[in-house]
């Protein structure tokens, strides 16, 4: 049932109560169910502020009334807003630049030593605001011959569509593009003028290489096709260990053979059942077969 914000209800989203115990327990397995995040209860604090624009959003006087509101009729619609509310997005160019090197150099002499009908494509599966899916497009328009440049794709997803927003549009606050070397953003990058002044947008021959799309990780089966690289970095690290489990069999089914997975240094593949072999620090490869 849609609540119509009231005076009363409004004046009160000024200083909603903190969650309950009850109610953090409903909304965590609501996000766990929708987004496979596991939210505790050490998360309380974090999660009510992150509510708090949510309520006062959608007049709800209180996380209860909130919580109804996710259970009625337009709670799909509020349910994205949730999770746009609850996901952290942070993320920058460049991040973790190891892998940008065996990106470049391994995977790149591997796959141009083999003859191949379709282009190199990379997915960026959990790409928050784009800036992982725009490093790996400079990295290997930089290292690819010109003939494998123009079959480059990068498939990019996130759950958020608030971050794919930005992904789309690839423009960014000039102090965003810090960790680009100079030289690269000079070929890769333009600086706006005017009303654009402090904003940076990526060039149309990297922009267009990236197709953005929502992709929820924990509902995806089959995205029907495989790839020479995933790059899934910094989102594992959300998921309770059966989560992470579905998720790494599910990107594993999406390597070619011997085919590079790329997760984060602070999450490993300990304690999850999987055909990978190790390659580097956080990096794994499919077998050849
Ligand atoms: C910390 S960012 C990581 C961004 C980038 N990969 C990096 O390493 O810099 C985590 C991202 O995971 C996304 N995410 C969380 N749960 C997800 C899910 N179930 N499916 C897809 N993306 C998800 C969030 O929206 C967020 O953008």
């Amino acid at each position: 049932m849609p609540h119509a914000p009231t005076p009363a209800s409004r004046a009160s989203c000024l200083d909603p109560r903190p969650l309950s115990a009850r109610e953090l327990r409903a909304i965590a397995e609501l996000v766990r169910q929708r987004s496979g995040i596991a939210l505790h209860e050490g998360k309380a604090a974090l999660v009510t502020a992150r509510l708090q624009k949510r309520l006062r959003a959608t007049g709800c006087a209180s996380f209860t009334e909130y919580l109804d509101r996710l259970e009625g009729d337009d709670g799909e619609e509020e349910l994205v807003r949730l999770l746009d509310a609850i996901t952290t997005n942070h993320t920058s160019f460049f991040r973790e630049p190891e892998h940008f090197e065996v990106l470049a150099t391994r995977v790149v002499q591997e796959w141009l030593a083999r003859r191949h009908s379709r282009g190199f494509e990379v997915w960026s599966a959990a790409c928050a605001t784009g800036e992982e899916a725009y490093s790996i497009a400079i990295t290997l328009w930089e290292a690819l011959p010109d003939a494998e440049r123009r079959r480059l794709r990068i498939f990019a997803s996130d759950l958020s569509t608030r971050a794919l927003g930005t992904a789309r549009k690839g423009i960014y606050r000039a102090d965003r593009v810090r960790e680009v070397p100079g030289l690269l953003q000079r070929r890769h990058l333009e600086r706006g003028h005017g009303p654009h002044e402090g904003k940076v947008r990526i060039r149309a021959h990297i922009r267009h290489t990236v197709d953005v799309a929502q992709v929820n990780l924990v509902e995806a089966a089959d995205i029907g096709r495989r790839f020479p690289v995933i790059f899934c970095r910094n989102v594992l690290i959300y998921f309770d260990r059966p989560v992470q489990q579905r998720v790494v069999s599910m990107l594993e089914r999406h390597l070619d053979p011997g085919g590079y997975l790329f997760i984060a240094h602070s999450e490993s593949l300990n304690g999850i059942a999987h055909d990978l072999e190790w390659v580097a620090p956080a990096v794994y490869r499919r077998a050849v077969k």
